[in-house]
């Protein structure tokens, strides 16, 4: 198998369902591709799940360039794609092109950021200098805060509709493909339908293209796990054993030997 582009991500669509995961580190990112994962997404999610914050808006661009550095040096064959951070492109259009061609040049093969028609301007312009764009609709969490919490999104029939026209403006403007999360399955299989690049689903449903799964929730990393996720592992429960095991045997000085 060769390395995965975004040709060959939008080839895929009707044609094979895609298992893709976040990971921010060389380490995991080595053995999700190695086991065939096509797409890595360098998440914002690495707030929460790696750096120890509520939410995604404390991250920064240079912890998002050093984790997209980190994992696109364990990769051989998935797609990188590092998410741009809360403020990296809210602030004009030239700081985010600067932001993102810096995540590029740090290893990512495309770039994913939040929003629908607002940022259409954005997308046109980034992927018409060469910068391959994953748009994100639905339930963006850079948006917690104008939700009031981390809330499924589309479930009115007036929502729904303004979630289909982002869908749709982000393709029109050259999005390669488009993350739906925690929409009804029924508005996910619509937009599927009528898009014709692929969409990610991540508590969007059966019906997507392909799906998330945050990393540290498929391997059983943290405590709790949204309950569309499942948890493919309990590494967590392993980890904590193993180090407890280790302070355990330095102790009866069963360690070393
Ligand atoms: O940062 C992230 O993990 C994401 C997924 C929810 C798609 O954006």
């Amino acid at each position: 198998m060769k390395k995965w582009n975004v040709a060959a991500i939008k080839a895929a669509k009707g044609v094979e369902r895609l298992g893709c995961c976040t990971a921010y580190d060389a380490c995991f990112a080595r053995l999700a591709d190695e086991a065939g994962v096509p797409m890595i997404l360098v998440g914002d999610s690495i707030g929460n799940n790696v750096l120890g914050f509520e939410t995604t808006l404390p991250v920064n661009i240079e912890d998002s360039i050093s984790a997209v550095s980190a994992v696109a040096r364990g990769v051989k064959e998935a797609l990188v794609i590092g998410d741009m951070p809360f403020g990296s492109y809210q602030c004009g259009d030239d700081l985010a092109m600067i932001n993102a061609v810096k995540l590029i040049k740090a290893g990512a093969d495309a770039i994913k950021l939040e929003g629908g028609v607002r940022v259409v301007g954005l997308i046109k312009r980034m992927t018409e200098a060469g910068i391959p764009v994953m748009a994100h609709v639905g339930m963006t969490p850079q948006s917690v805060n104008e939700y009031g919490g981390f809330k499924k999104q589309g479930k009115t029939p007036e929502a729904a509709k303004t979630i289909l026209e982002d869908a749709k403006a982000v393709e029109a403007v050259g999005a390669f493909a488009v993350t739906l999360e925690c929409v009804p399955e029924e508005l996910a299989a619509q937009i599927t339908s009528v898009l014709k690049v692929p969409t990610v689903g991540i508590g969007a449903g059966v019906q997507c293209d392909a799906q998330w799964l945050v990393m540290h929730d498929l391997l059983g990393l943290n405590e709790r796990s949204p309950s569309f996720a499942k948890r493919y592992a309990e590494i967590g429960r392993t980890v904590r054993q193993a180090f407890s095991d280790y302070v355990a045997e330095v102790k009866s000085a069963a360690f070393p030997n």
